[in-house]
């Protein structure tokens, strides 16, 4: 499935990357999202498998499409062949804002696995710890903030104040933004997106060292998938904090709404494909350049079970005969 399905899946990431940074700056996130899904939709249809959303747009009556148990690929139209099943978890335009203002760490995404390979997480938060393989077994979502932090720093041999930690800019991270600072490690606030941070924080090089807080948790299973075939470590536990998210837990069959979800428990699939490509330019990946005489995209496709990693530069060229490729 991986061989087969990865450049199938890159396809879908490009794309949907293409058509929603036609959309950037231009202050409608709406727009960007919508792009990126119709996008994601159409390609995805022409993809030789059998597969189910399992991680989506939302419920079948809040999303026309990519909604949760919506079928795809191509089995849905050609018969007699025997396409493997695949469910597909995708956040077609992770940061839509960003996307809308132009601003960094944009991209489409999109993991793949085996059936039961991708949690089906409800679209609640979920509190987070992310960190590359250097700290994998060192971290704790429930220690203090600050042990976490010198475990951190003792496994990549530095001092804490060497650290770069991510956190989403929220109300919600006052603490917890209080907390790193006393412990005198530096942080980068983002507006959105802490899973292109996750995966950042998972590539020694990017200038990431962790990702604390509470995000989506749709986001949490993806950065999951991406981590398992980077050997980085997530820990996450769902935040409950009405009763109506107990009754959507009960109702998807999760009895412990307090659980520690580790990165293999969040995607347990031993075939894993997960794609994502540069909408605006980020810690790993440029956004997409349109350079007149083509399309330019960068994407990252990892895969578990082939232990391969791609950094994929794509030339789109236009159709004229007296077309250029530049080196970069
Ligand atoms: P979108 O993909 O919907 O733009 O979400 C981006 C994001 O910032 C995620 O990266 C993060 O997990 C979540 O939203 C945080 O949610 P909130 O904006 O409600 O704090």
């Amino acid at each position: 499935m991986e061989i087969e399905l990865s450049l199938e899946f890159l396809r879908v990431v490009e794309q949907a990357a293409i058509e929603s940074a036609k959309t950037m700056g231009l202050g409608d996130g709406h727009k960007a999202d919508q792009a990126a899904v119709e996008s994601m939709r159409k390609v995805m249809d022409e993809v030789p498998m059998d597969g189910t959303i399992v991680i989506g747009e939302g419920e079948r009556d809040d999303a026309p499409m990519l909604f949760i148990g919506e079928r795809i690929g191509a089995a849905q139209h050609v018969r007699g062949f025997n396409f493997p099943a695949v469910d597909i978890a995708v956040d077609p335009l992770e940061g839509t804002n960003l996307c809308a203002t132009g601003a960094p760490g944009s991209i489409t995404v999109l993991a793949a696995s085996e059936k039961g390979g991708l949690l089906h997480a409800p679209d609640l938060y979920m509190e987070k710890i992310v960190v590359g393989p250097s700290s994998k077994g060192a971290v704790n979502l429930d220690a203090p903030v600050a042990d976490n932090l010198h475990a951190i720093a003792k496994c990549l041999d530095r001092d804490v104040e060497d650290l770069v930690i991510i956190v989403l800019d929220r109300p919600r991270h006052e603490k917890l933004i209080a907390d790193i600072r006393a412990t005198g490690a530096r942080i980068r606030l983002i507006g959105d997106g802490d899973l292109s941070a996750g995966i950042s924080a998972a590539v020694v090089g990017t200038g990431v060292h962790a990702v604390m807080g509470i995000g989506g948790a749709p986001e949490g299973v993806l950065t999951a998938a991406a981590l398992r075939c980077l050997n980085g470590e997530i820990q996450a536990r769902l935040v409950v904090s009405k009763p109506e998210h107990q009754e959507r837990l009960e109702k998807m069959g999760i009895k412990d709404g307090k659980r520690i979800y580790k990165t293999e428990d969040l995607a347990p699939g031993k075939k894993i494909i997960f794609a994502c490509t540069g909408v605006t330019d980020g810690n790993l990946l440029r956004g997409v350049r349109f350079f007149g005489e083509g399309i330019r995209t960068q994407s990252l496709i990892v895969t578990l079970e082939e232990r391969q990693v791609r950094f994929v530069d794509t030339v789109t060229l236009d159709k004229r005969p007296d077309v250029k490729v530049r080196f970069n």
